[in-house]
């Protein structure tokens, strides 16, 4: 079998939670098809001692449990051995990192693996981020009970980059984000629903017109949801016409 356009080696207490979301739409595809792999490696096999313990006491007391570094090093170190990769990065999910952002995600699609670390309880013991970890990422200012969800946020958005992975009537360049600012709004039929009309230029097969009409709706919709990115949408240097529809 050809190898994966991108590999991610996931780290966790839990690999039963992965099961769900990547068995369906984009990324379940895109795994049948090999255009992405991603393992699922449990912590627990990487354990110390005969009872394969993975957690302990937090020093300095304060209650709360930590998971030690020993099991991530190994397990980390095993995924190297057994699956050699060109270009790597160890990503420890953390709601202290970096942003999981657009760019972010575009960046790291750029890798041949990812490890993604998870962590449970109070944490994973420092020295992990310190000698092991390339990166920490957070998913947002919200602590969630372990790395698990924010890890397949992770793969997700990652995987969108890859070409392949998105079917062709989906594209990450049309999408919120790609061009700095919001996507416009979408509509399906019917045109009238429960007396909510399609905007009309959408009906009227003028292409120009519907262009525009999209351009100056993502700018609206940037400008109200999203003040933060107006200065990084192009959309916003271009004079602003009247509005249609
Ligand atoms: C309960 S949290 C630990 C939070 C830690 N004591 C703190 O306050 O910074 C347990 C694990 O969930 C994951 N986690 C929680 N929130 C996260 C976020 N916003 N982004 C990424 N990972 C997160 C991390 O892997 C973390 O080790």
């Amino acid at each position: 079998m050809r190898k994966a356009a991108l590999e991610f080696d996931v780290v966790t207490l839990f690999p039963g939670a992965f099961a769900g979301p990547l068995a369906y739409g984009m990324l379940g595809r895109a795994r049948r098809s090999g255009v992405l792999a991603v393992r699922l490696h449990d912590l627990r096999r990487f354990g110390v001692g005969p009872h394969r313990q993975v957690d302990d006491a937090t020093y300095g007391g304060g209650g709360g449990m930590v998971l030690r570094p020993e099991p991530f090093f190994e397990a980390v170190e095993w995924i190297r051995e057994r699956f050699p990769a060109r270009s790597e990065r160890v990503v420890l999910l953390s709601p202290q990192g970096k942003r999981l952002v657009h760019g972010e995600a575009a960046r790291l699609a750029g890798h041949e693996r990812i490890v993604l670390l998870c962590g449970r309880y109070e944490g994973i013991d420092e020295r992990v981020r310190e000698g092991l970890a390339d990166e920490e990422l957070s998913v947002g200012d919200v602590v969630v009970t372990g790395g698990e969800l924010p890890a397949l946020m992770v793969i997700d958005a990652v995987s969108r980059f890859v070409p392949g992975v998105l079917g062709r009537e989906e594209a990450v360049e049309s999408d919120s984000f790609s061009e700095g600012g919001l996507d416009f709004p979408h509509y399906t039929r019917p045109a009238t629903y429960r007396g909510l009309d399609v905007p009309e230029v959408l009906l009227s097969g003028d292409h120009g017109a519907i262009e525009r009409w999209r351009s100056e709706r993502a700018l609206e919709a940037t400008r109200s949801k999203r003040p933060d990115l107006v200065a990084t949408d192009p959309r916003s240097r271009a004079p602003r016409r009247r509005q249609r529809g």
